[in-house]
């Protein structure tokens, strides 16, 4: 059965994948975004209304075109060290930003969402694999933004009927294998694209390696990466899964193994066939450093199987992306 979405923040890196995704199954899409990171050319051809969540009146317009039958919410800013830089900013937006859309939705009587959230929430959990029941300890204040837009959603769950599936997305990475749109960040602050983009030579680099004295076999981070189109994938399956239910309902995004910086570094040079200079530089603040995900429950409530998501599949779908960016 096709639906209409409305994607909040499609014009994104993962939001864009998802608009796609759904397009190419039939389903209607309009997408509401503010083009602040995003980009007007990634959305193609699915309905498109500017405006900004914190803009009640735009969002009742954008509900008011025509009847929505659930909302998908990436529109959010997540560049961790600008959260350290201006925590207030990043509380405005991306929970006072959700709690308006849980407004707007009531009023328009629409109670499936699904929610854009990340690894970030858990802060330096303990383990090996990260479950969704480990503590909320975010250790910046993106992950407090998101960990607090969860507890608001969880609340609007229990007073009103919502349903909300949070995706705690661990590392997105890979870009749609026709190369027509893919993560374009301004500035880029992620490891792969920094990386490909200094292969591509379209930044001068070298490649900035953010502490090497972390307690892990190599001494750099380790994350869990995870391909957009598995993440794309996974919003689908998550949006069925709703119907029909209620409450909150958390679920790890991620691939269930961890890549140090260093591997990502070398894997990279391989995919690229060519050596990408780097140098050694400090730690970044705000990282933690160990992130992977225990993906079980997504598999087993959602049915969802990371496809694509080993490095080699993310890296070169990303090089194809970024050896000729089209914006
Ligand atoms: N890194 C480098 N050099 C770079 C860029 C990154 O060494 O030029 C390192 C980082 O220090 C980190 C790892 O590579 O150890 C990955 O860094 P990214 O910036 O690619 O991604 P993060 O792990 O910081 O991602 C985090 C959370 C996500 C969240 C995202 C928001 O894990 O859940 O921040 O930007 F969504």
């Amino acid at each position: 059965r096709t639906s209409h979405i409305l994607v909040c923040g499609g014009a994104g890196y993962i939001g864009s994948h998802l608009v796609r995704h759904l397009l190419e199954r039939g389903h209607r899409v309009t997408v509401f975004d503010n083009l602040s990171t995003g980009h007007r050319a990634a959305v193609g051809n699915a309905d498109f209304a500017e405006g900004d969540l914190l803009d009640s009146a735009a969002l009742g317009r954008v509900f008011a075109r025509a009847p929505v039958d659930a909302v998908v919410h990436f529109a959010a800013l997540s560049i961790v060290a600008d959260s350290v830089r201006d925590p207030e900013r990043y509380r405005r937006n991306n929970v006072d930003g959700t709690v308006n859309l849980v407004r707007a939705m009531r009023q328009a009587g629409v109670r499936r969402l699904v929610f854009s959230s990340s690894a970030a929430v858990y802060g330096n959990a303990p383990g090996e694999w990260i479950d969704e029941e480990a503590p909320k300890q975010p250790i910046n204040p993106y992950g407090a933004s998101k960990a607090m837009a969860e507890d608001a959603l969880a609340d609007a769950c229990r007073d009103g009927g919502l349903a909300v599936a949070s995706l705690r997305y661990f590392n997105a990475a890979g870009a749609h294998p026709s190369g027509m749109i893919g993560e374009s960040h301004q500035p880029e602050t992620h490891l792969i694209p920094n990386v490909l983009r200094i292969a591509a030579g379209a930044d001068a680099g070298p490649v900035q390696i953010f502490g090497r004295d972390y307690p892990t076999a190599d001494g750099t981070c380790i994350r869990d990466y995870v391909h957009v189109d598995d993440l794309a994938d996974a919003h689908r399956r998550a949006l069925a899964w709703l119907e029909g239910r209620d409450g909150f309902h958390p679920f790890n995004l991620g691939s269930g193994r961890g890549f140090s910086v260093l591997e990502v570094l070398e894997a990279a040079c391989r995919v690229a066939g060519r050596p990408i200079r780097s140098i050694d530089a400090p730690r970044r603040s705000g990282d933690p450093h160990r992130l992977v995900a225990s993906i079980t429950r997504a598999e087993q409530m959602l049915g969802w199987l990371p496809l694509c998501s080993d490095l080699d599949t993310m890296l070169e779908t990303a090089w194809r992306w970024h050896r000729a960016p089209r914006f």
